[in-house]
């Protein structure tokens, strides 16, 4: 593509596709285990997308008749998820814990032969993610990880002008976050030592990739620090830079940011650059620039709830044209690969290889 420029019409630029896909005529019962605060988000973006949730389970039975009340009152409510998963109707599980309660549970219900959509970030461990894969493909079902962001429509609709050749080849990735992560004070996710770098950044290391088109970098280097004042336990401030044989990427996270909000991504190729800005990830506008001008899109649709429309029908659509899904937990784990060489990274202040790093840093 490099050198050969894509000129495409506003009507060309007005359709390319970027909102989640609905598959044609699969609509399988769906369990969701796991009924905590993100999963107000899954279940009203299946119920916006006509999906079936049949059986909700938490180990606070409460919690699981709260969503069911909520959004889908004719589901039965589980506390053990081993019961939801001898419910034979239940083709596809949705599990929505922490990662250390998930791989028992994605276990289990590979082995019930259900297809799975696992929450991320995947697992804590690399090659217990690889035992998932391959379990998975032995009892030929799917296995795929709720990477949301990729249907965040700003980060779709770059995917898909990069996907057109409009940009060319992607050299360069930048992506910046500054925001308020203090709402975790009190919760599980205040417990996670690299709560930015692994809990949140994952999305941003995912769509790295999905940008460079799956391509791996060959060296990691991150640093955290702390806000001035700071009383929450994990760094609240991250970077990581990434180098690549033929492109470079940065990443920052602000994450203690009261006043004067911001989220930016900027990737450009060698014909043309998209940049996305907004006060948050939910409020963004892009622009891409091309030989042939500007285009600044109307898109529709936000990461919450709409990110989950897209992994569930990303999900349902592989299941029902027989392919691989593109939210794959084997590529998945390539994310965490880098992921976890940028913990290391940030603990030893060295650059780390991708994949040298096999267990989340303690
Ligand atoms: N993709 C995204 O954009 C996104 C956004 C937020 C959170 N998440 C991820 O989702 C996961 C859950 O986040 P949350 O905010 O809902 O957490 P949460 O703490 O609010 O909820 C977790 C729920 O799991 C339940 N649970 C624990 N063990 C269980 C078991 N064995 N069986 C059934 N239920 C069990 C708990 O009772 C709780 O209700 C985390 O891994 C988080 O990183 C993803």
């Amino acid at each position: 593509m490099v050198g050969q420029q894509v000129v495409m019409s506003l009507q060309d630029l007005a359709s390319i596709q970027y909102q989640p896909s609905t598959p044609k005529a699969y609509r399988p019962a769906i369990g969701l285990v796991g009924c905590g605060g993100i999963t107000i988000e899954h279940l009203t973006a299946y119920r916006n997308a006509g999906f079936h949730v049949a059986a909700l389970c938490d180990v606070r039975l409460d919690q699981a008749k709260l969503r069911a009340s909520q959004f889908f009152p004719e589901a039965t409510v589980y506390s053990d998820f081993r019961e939801l998963l001898k419910n034979e109707t239940i083709e596809v599980v949705d599990i929505a814990t922490h990662p250390r309660d998930r791989v028992e549970i994605v276990r289990q219900a590979l082995l019930a032969r259900k297809h799975v959509l696992s929450q991320k970030p995947f697992v804590t461990n690399l090659d217990q993610g690889i035992v998932l894969v391959e379990l998975a493909e032995k009892m030929q079902v799917q296995l795929a990880v709720n990477q949301n962001g990729r249907w965040a429509p700003h980060f779709r609709y770059i995917h898909s002008a990069i996907q057109a050749g409009l940009l060319g080849e992607v050299f360069a990735v930048h992506l910046a976050c500054h925001w308020d992560h203090t709402w975790v004070r009190g919760t599980e996710f205040e417990k996670i030592r690299h709560l930015v770098l692994y809990d949140y950044a994952i999305h941003w290391f995912d769509v790295v990739r999905y940008f460079l088109n799956g391509r791996q970098p060959t060296s990691v280097f991150a640093s955290t620090a702390r806000v001035p004042g700071q009383d929450l336990a994990p760094n609240l401030l991250a970077q990581v830079h990434l180098t690549f044989d033929d492109a470079q990427a940065s990443l920052v996270f602000d994450a203690g940011v009261q006043f004067g909000q911001m989220d930016q991504s900027y990737v450009a190729g060698t014909l043309g650059t998209a940049i996305s800005t907004g006060t948050s990830i939910q409020s963004q506008q892009v622009e891409l620039s091309t030989m042939g001008g500007s285009w600044r899109p109307t898109l529709s649709g936000k990461w919450f709830p709409d990110g989950f429309h897209g992994t569930m029908g990303e999900l349902l659509c592989a299941i029902e044209e027989k392919r691989p899904s593109t939210i794959s937990a084997a590529d998945n784990l390539k994310s965490l690969e880098i992921c976890f060489a940028a913990l290391a990274s940030a603990d030893s202040g060295q650059p780390i290889l991708p994949g040298a790093v096999r267990e989340l840093p303690q």
